[in-house]
């Protein structure tokens, strides 16, 4: 267990670390990060009176894996934020080893919050996937977000399938036609992947409702499921693990990507399309998904990977490890998901250029940076982003590639037909790359030496090249 109590006491004891953090220069200017310690899942998002709330996986006083609490910030626009005292604590016995991912459903003027309490039994000698523990399915109430009554736990693992392991987890509830539906990422004990759902016709108790699964397995462990429809569509996102390479595909350890579905809740029936990875970088993990008051649909996710042998990363002796990506707008397009910058992140911009281009350009030394290309039968491309980080199109392949920058990250490619629009965006230690309007997406961390830093670009034709020099978000202290 580890209580706020414990959270309180160890803080006072860590002044010195919040300064070596702070001191850090790859601390990210756009992107939300652990304030000292690790950082993995979004969890929770959502908006509760024009206040956007998002949560994250959190074990503040490691650069490891670690004791999981919830981290939280708040923000109203996306750009000013306040970093709030962790929200939950593994404080009861059916939390007790971590409380693990989750998700928030607004309702009634309250938040209810669903997630996995993790527990580890200790007694003796388990592998802890077919034995050992206990994930329960917790649900906390709360009026502001900020503080919660008492914990309710729903399911244990005598409530999952009698064929399952103990790895079900990652809660998230939504409603369709008046009906709550919860769903968890799950692994077989014949170790298949797969996402279970659960259905409220109260919004008090929950029954096994139907699993969504592939016909032939897809790796042994769906984490993090994430059921949404878009433009009428439905989507399953999650994160299947045991995927093995298949040339420039399935490149990262672990998946995190989408089917889209025929799906009919009701009456339990669905057909299962191809899976997409959803960004072709090396630092996408755990998306979440949640609607805002504007009803755009937004994504955030982990910029890390568990298990990765990405190695000696800088932030770690400087006390912290990992951070959110940018938050992204999802839409569809010929049953693929599409993803784009929220538009907020806009007021980011401190001055802009724009320019016409015959082969090449070089921009100006910069240190945060948006630059937007639009190319016209681009058949080559080279963007070089200091002197290690290079993307390239080539022969319809796309591709991102460093060197000692990338401590480990060497090459990641996508096939892409045609290639009109290159938006990238560029913080002091991580890149995001949106292409064709966000097709395709590429999402790093890298650790150039200086972080300012003088971009060229190279093709065989003409295009239009946009700047803009970014600010940072403001994070005010609660
Ligand atoms: C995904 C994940 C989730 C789990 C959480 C624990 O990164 O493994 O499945 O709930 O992280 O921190």
């Amino acid at each position: 267990m580890y209580t706020k109590l414990d959270y309180v006491k160890e803080a006072k004891n860590h002044s010195q670390l919040r300064a070596l953090v702070d001191s850090d220069p790859y601390r990210l200017h756009f992107h939300l990060m652990p304030p000292t310690g690790w950082l993995n899942d979004p969890n929770g998002l959502c908006v509760f009176n024009g206040t956007t709330h998002i949560y994250h996986q959190y074990s503040p006083f490691t650069t490891g894996w670690g004791m999981k609490t919830w981290g939280h910030y708040t923000t109203k626009d996306w750009v000013h934020f306040t970093e709030c005292e962790p929200f939950l604590f593994p404080d009861i016995r059916e939390d007790k080893d971590g409380v693990y991912s989750g998700s928030a459903f607004v309702k009634d003027n309250k938040i209810h919050f669903f997630y996995t309490g993790n527990v580890k039994h200790l007694d003796k000698d388990y592998d802890y996937v077919m034995d050992g523990r206990e994930q329960n399915t917790i649900e906390v109430i709360s009026n502001d977000g900020f503080t919660y009554g008492e914990k309710i736990c729903h399911m244990t693992n005598d409530d999952y399938p009698t064929d399952m392991s103990k790895h079900i987890r990652d809660p998230k509830v939504f409603e369709v036609n008046g009906i709550w539906y919860m769903i968890l990422g799950a692994r077989s004990n014949a170790d298949k992947g797969c996402a279970l759902i659960y259905r409220s016709l109260d919004f008090a108790s929950w029954e096994y409702h139907m699993r969504i699964e592939t016909e032939e397995p897809f790796g042994y462990m769906w984490e993090c499921p994430d059921l949404i429809q878009l433009d009428g569509k439905w989507f399953l996102i999650c994160c299947p693990q045991g995927i093995a390479q298949q040339g420039i595909d399935y490149a990262n350890i672990y998946q995190c990507g989408y089917f889209a579905m025929d799906l009919n809740l009701e009456e339990k029936t669905y057909k299962i399309h191809k899976f997409y990875e959803l960004d072709r970088g090396f630092d996408i993990y755990a998306t979440q998904s949640y609607q805002d008051e504007k009803g755009r649909i937004i994504l955030l996710a982990w910029m890390g990977i568990p298990d990765a042998d990405y190695h000696n990363e800088p932030t770690v002796e400087k006390g912290w490890h990992h951070a959110l990506t940018m938050p992204r707008v999802l839409t569809t397009k010929n049953n693929r998901i599409i993803q784009q910058p929220l538009e907020e992140m806009q007021a980011l911009r401190t001055s802009s250029q724009h320019k016409q281009f015959h082969q090449q350009i070089e921009l100006p030394a910069m240190d945060c940076f948006e630059v937007e290309l639009n190319l016209q039968n681009c058949q080559e491309l080279t963007i070089q982003i200091a002197q290690d980080i290079k993307l390239t199109y080539h022969q319809q392949i796309f591709t991102l590639q460093m060197e000692e920058s990338g401590c480990g990250r060497t090459s990641r490619s996508v096939a892409l037909e045609s290639l009109q629009h290159v938006h990238i965006f560029v913080d002091t230690s991580s890149i995001e790359v949106f292409l064709n309007y966000g097709e395709e997406t590429f999402t790093t961390r890298c650790y150039r030496k200086d972080i300012t830093c003088t971009t060229s670009i190279q093709t065989n034709t003409i295009g239009t090249c946009t700047w803009h020099t970014l600010g940072s978000f403001q994070i005010d202290h609660q």
